[in-house]
């Protein structure tokens, strides 16, 4: 086909117009460009928003790694360092771009120590390893155990990348272990000075009841031997009359003035009174005797019933006059253990029932009632106080918890019993009666 002419072309070209382009296709053309330049608007605005999202998690990141106390690094799977934080560049005194492509193993302290770490961190392939304790080289060049914790890194596919390391120096997880059992030690010295006051406590309110105690009897004994005394200077001036061989009338005389007849009727009872309070003093060291076997954990068959008995004697001394307890136990309730600590649990339930009760208008009562079934003695301390609040029935078992003034409990009382009740295999609980007043349940396996 032959070109076209000259004069063609003049033909259908306007002015303003390419040759064989209508307007139509130009409009088009113009219209996709614009179309194209707004979207490129639009991805720009996106991409920028992107890339100030991806600017800000990478300044969390960092601001995260930066202020880990402990340290870490993140290497590929040869080792080679990729990248590491602000705590292990102050650690080893190299910043983080000298750091960047050498290998994790030039952190150790010396070759042997590199290639423990190479067979403890890489030898079982992609696993994680705890607290692996290897020494690493400080910036001083000294060198500081550290405990490493690896972790394999992988990615979208799940193809191994390496690892992210991280530990801490173990002088520092010493130091706070050290601070730790410091803080321990004096926990326990100042809970052993505790027990000491409490016993000490206890000691007093004893010594005071035994004081109380022992004051009656031996006033009347003084008092019967002063008595004594008098008879026998008065005997005395008789027989003294009798063997100077007075007449029967003289001696009549002295017997009458000295009141001998009197004497020899009050003798007597003077005597036995004096016995008997001999030997109520007597009884009561024995008891004494008794108590303080508590100390001692020895290991026997006793009674219980002998024991709450004993218990209600000692408290009742230091209680007040109208604190009444009453007792429905059988005759005997034979048990194996020790009865010093056994006695130590009944009377701090004793006691506590006397506080709580003394506190209301009503005159404290406790009644202590116990009954056998299966080879255990239940037995229940009902007071007629307000009863434990629910907010602290958890709480009264705990060492050192008491609501009682300062001076006047320690809170140790229901935290050793419980601890005495388990060791004979029984147990103790409390709760709250609906008629009102607390109730103490201690179980105890017979004999
Ligand atoms: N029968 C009871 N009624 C009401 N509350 C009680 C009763 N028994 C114990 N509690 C509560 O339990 C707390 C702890 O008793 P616990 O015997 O352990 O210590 P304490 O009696 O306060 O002191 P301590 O026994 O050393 O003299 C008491 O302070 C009291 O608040
Ligand atoms: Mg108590």
């Amino acid at each position: 086909m032959s070109p076209p002419s000259d004069d063609a072309l003049r033909h259908t070209a306007h002015p303003g117009e390419i040759v064989g382009v209508s307007e139509d296709v130009w409009m088009e053309v113009i219209d996709k460009m614009d179309q194209v330049y707004s979207d490129l608007l639009q991805y720009e605005v996106a991409l920028e928003q992107k890339n100030a999202k991806l600017e800000e998690s990478q300044q969390f990141i960092l601001s995260v790694l930066t202020s880990m106390s402990d340290i870490m690094l993140v290497c590929d799977r040869h080792g080679i360092i990729q990248d590491a934080n602000r705590s292990l560049e102050a650690f080893c005194g190299r910043g983080v771009d000298a750091l960047r492509g050498t290998s994790l193993f030039e952190l150790f302290v010396d070759p042997l120590a590199a290639e423990e770490a190479r067979r403890r961190l890489f030898g079982q392939g992609a696993k994680e390893v705890h607290d692996c304790e290897l020494p690493l080289r400080a910036r001083d060049g000294s060198a500081v155990p550290v405990s490493l914790n690896c972790t394999p890194r992988f990615n979208a596919v799940g193809k191994s990348l390496g690892m992210v390391m991280t530990g801490r120096p173990v002088g520092e997880l010493r130091r706070a272990y050290q601070a730790l059992h410091e803080a321990h030690e004096d926990l326990k010295r100042t809970q052993q000075q505790l027990l000491h006051a409490e016993k000490m406590a206890s000691l007093g309110r004893l010594v005071a009841g035994v004081a109380h105690e022992l004051n009656n009897p031996i006033s009347f004994v003084l008092g019967n031997v002063h008595a004594l005394q008098r008879y026998a200077g008065r005997l005395a001036g008789y027989l003294g009359t009798i063997h100077r061989g007075a007449d029967a009338e003289e001696v009549e005389a002295a017997r009458r003035s000295l009141r001998i007849d009197r004497i020899l009727d009050d003798l007597p009872s003077l005597i036995e009174g004096t016995i008997e309070g001999a030997e109520r003093t007597r009884a009561i060291v024995d008891g004494l005797k008794r108590f303080s076997a508590m100390d001692r954990d020895e290991v026997e068959d006793f009674d219980l019933v002998e024991v709450v008995e004993r218990a209600v004697r000692w408290v009742c001394k230091t209680a007040r006059e109208d604190f009444r307890v009453e007792l429905a136990l059988p005759p005997r309730i034979a048990l194996r253990g020790s009865p010093g600590r056994i006695q130590q649990v009944v009377t701090n339930l004793i006691e506590n029932a006397r506080d709580a009760a003394s506190a209301g208008e009503a005159p404290p009562t406790l009644r202590i009632s116990a009954s056998l079934d299966a080879g255990r003695v239940r037995m229940c301390f009902d007071d007629n106080g307000p009863g434990v609040p629910a907010e602290i029935l958890g709480r009264i078992f705990d060492p050192f918890f008491t609501t009682k003034p300062v001076g006047k409990g320690t809170g140790l009382g229901l935290s050793i019993s419980y601890g005495i009740v388990e060791r004979h295999g029984g147990t103790l609980a409390a709760e709250n009666r609906p008629e009102g007043g607390a109730r103490l349940v201690l179980t105890l396996p017979e004999a």
